[in-house]
């Protein structure tokens, strides 16, 4: 069993706990007294399987467990302890159980609204504010129920549960240390660009764009969806105007994966305000880095991307040789971006298809009608690619795949989740059964460049309320606090940086570090042993445990989020900065 389907394991026996025991106590006060009986047998149950699942939960990594151990656990040996002997000595009025059931329910939900709403990492101030509500809910019950509670006992709950209270909001809303990001904009640019060789003016503005026959409202840089393709040769400078026409809410160009100055990374309020209409802002950098990239806007990115805003960069170590495609899926309004293309290619020319995923989503591409090899991930080349065969690849939001081979004298076609965008010809072939390259195991290795860090950062990404807004919100979390409370992760400029990723929720998160790129060293306890992937977009899978590293070589204030956007619009964007 993976961790991801245990994680979902767990919380679908806390649930028939909770409802158990809530049922049981509800069919109880009602004196049905099989239907309670039967209820809290389930309970039982469920709450004692709960062992099992939360020991396995802790054993594959104590984030996946903490508040489950800390904080559930206890409440549901409480649970047992009250309800169990009462229910053991079989009471002749069945009614009498109500109570402890109903403790128990609230108990065991107690626990599982700490996971739910709060997750990872469990503090003493959630513990008191369910121990809090656990009381407050019996009292009522207890009370709702006629029982005559001697006046002792309910005035020590009282006490207990106001005490609780007080202490659980106290540790709860206190402000964690390093709260907000510094807007610190004294950063200096780590190289000098000289003079620009290659010059671009992309015009972002509301548009009507033609997607397969239908017309669709987009943002577009020049009226095109996606913006147009940005080409360099590797030694080139780029230097390219963004002007803003009439996108309200501000436009800025991010250059995904491509490693620039912190000046020219484009995020607004970390780096350069945003773009607004009758605006303008000049970038300028050296394309050193040779590979498939692409822009898009980082004001409101969300919205942005997905309405169009983005485009392609690609910079090339030399002058085309053979067919040189890129492929930039997308999703315009329900609509899948690029239409179809079909060309003949002759026999033996060699063919380069960059494959681009600027979605917020995982895709799943698979070439089909000759062998293949994955010569580059996000931009960077790998050390002997295999050939592969039938082979699928899947290509995390923000992430590119370089798929390379030499023409066949029979047609070959690229099937994006089933559908075909590209070929020289008619190809029926069956692709969705194919197996899904590993690329932690393609190609040949080498060893890893360090063997201590200077810094290591944890990062568990979960879900969970965030008060600190005008508005609560169910937020997207790290380390259990939401954007902008996250604190900064500090680094020195030289230092080798570790992150250890780990997602406890139920949801795929492609991480995104700006201005670095990582590399793998292990996902879920298991060594990379393939070519040295130095990635800027990777899928954090649920229950995944990703160890990946970096020099902190480009000083700075990076983001650092998750690539689903909508996911780091709602809590998950931290930032990188240097000291
Ligand atoms: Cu492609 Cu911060 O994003
Ligand atoms: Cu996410």
């Amino acid at each position: 069993m993976t961790v991801g389907s245990l994680l979902a394991a767990d919380l679908v026996i806390a649930v028939l706990a909770a409802a158990g025991w809530l049922g049981g106590g509800a069919a109880s006060a009602a004196r049905r007294r099989p239907l309670a009986l039967g209820l809290a047998a389930v309970a039982l149950l469920a709450t004692l399987a709960r062992a099992i699942t939360i020991t396995a939960l802790a054993r594959a990594g104590w984030w996946f467990a903490a508040e489950k151990v800390l904080i559930a656990a206890p409440l549901s040996l409480a649970a047992m302890a009250v309800a169990g002997p009462r229910l053991l000595r079989a009471p002749g009025d069945i009614r009498s159980v109500a109570v402890p059931l109903l403790f128990a329910g609230y108990a065991v939900t107690g626990g599982l609204l700490v996971t739910v709403l709060h997750g990872y990492p469990a503090s003493a101030g959630t513990g008191l504010l369910a121990v809090a509500g656990v009381l407050a809910a019996t009292a009522v019950s207890w009370r709702a129920l006629g029982a005559r509670p001697s006046r002792t006992m309910s005035r020590a709950a009282v006490a207990v549960a106001v005490a609780a209270l007080v202490t659980g909001t106290g540790l709860a809303a206190a402000p964690d240390a390093a709260r907000g990001v510094p807007h610190d904009h004294g950063y200096r640019d780590a190289r000098t660009a000289g003079e620009p060789t290659r010059r671009f003016t992309l015009t972002a503005g509301t548009a009507t764009v033609n997607v397969s026959g239908r017309d669709v409202a987009a943002w577009a840089f020049d009226g095109q969806v996606p913006g147009p393709e940005l080409t360099a040769t590797v030694g080139d400078v780029l230097e390219v105007t963004l002007r803003n026409r009439d996108i309200a809410r501000g436009v800025t160009l991010h250059w995904h994966g491509y490693d620039v100055p912190n000046s020219q990374d484009g995020v607004p309020g970390v780096t350069q305000a945003a773009v607004l209409p009758g605006q303008e802002f000049v970038h300028r950098f050296r394309a050193d880095q040779a590979g498939t990239y692409w822009y898009h806007t980082h004001a409101v990115s969300d919205v942005g991307v997905r309405m169009g805003l983005y485009g392609v960069l690609v910079v090339r170590p030399a002058p085309v040789t053979g067919v040189d495609v890129t492929v930039p899926v997308h999703t315009l309004a329900g609509l899948s971006l690029p239409a179809p293309r079909a060309e003949p290619v002759e026999a033996g020319v060699p063919v380069r298809l960059r494959l681009i995923n600027t979605d917020s989503t995982t895709h799943r591409y698979a070439l089909a009608g000759t062998p293949f090899r994955v010569a580059a991930i996000d931009g960077s080349d790998l050390r002997g690619p295999t050939s592969l065969v039938h082979t699928a690849v899947l290509i995390p939001a923000g992430g590119r795949y370089d798929l390379v081979f030499t023409a066949p004298a029979t047609p070959v076609a690229l099937f994006v989740d089933g559908r075909a965008v590209y070929s020289t010809g008619p190809v029926a072939a069956e692709t969705g059964a194919w197996p899904v390259l590993d690329p932690l195991t393609y190609g040949v290795s080498s060893p890893v460049p360090w063997s201590r860090y200077d810094t290591e950062f944890t990062l568990v990404l979960d879900r969970g309320i965030d008060l600190h807004g005008l508005l609560p919100r169910y937020a997207h979390t790290v380390n259990g606090a939401a954007d902008p409370d996250i604190p900064p992760q500090v680094v020195r400029l030289g230092d080798i940086v570790k992150f250890t990723i780990v997602n406890r929720s139920q949801i795929v998160h492609p991480w995104h570090l700006h201005g670095h790129h990582v590399l793998v060293l292990s996902r879920n306890g298991k060594r990379a042993t393939g070519s040295q992937l130095w990635l800027d977009s990777f899928d954090v899978r649920p229950g995944d445990v990703w160890e990946v590293a970096f020099q902190a070589d480009n000083p700075g204030m990076w983001a650092n989020h998750c690539h689903n956007l909508e996911h780091a619009d709602a809590g998950m964007t931290l930032h990188l900065m240097y000291s």
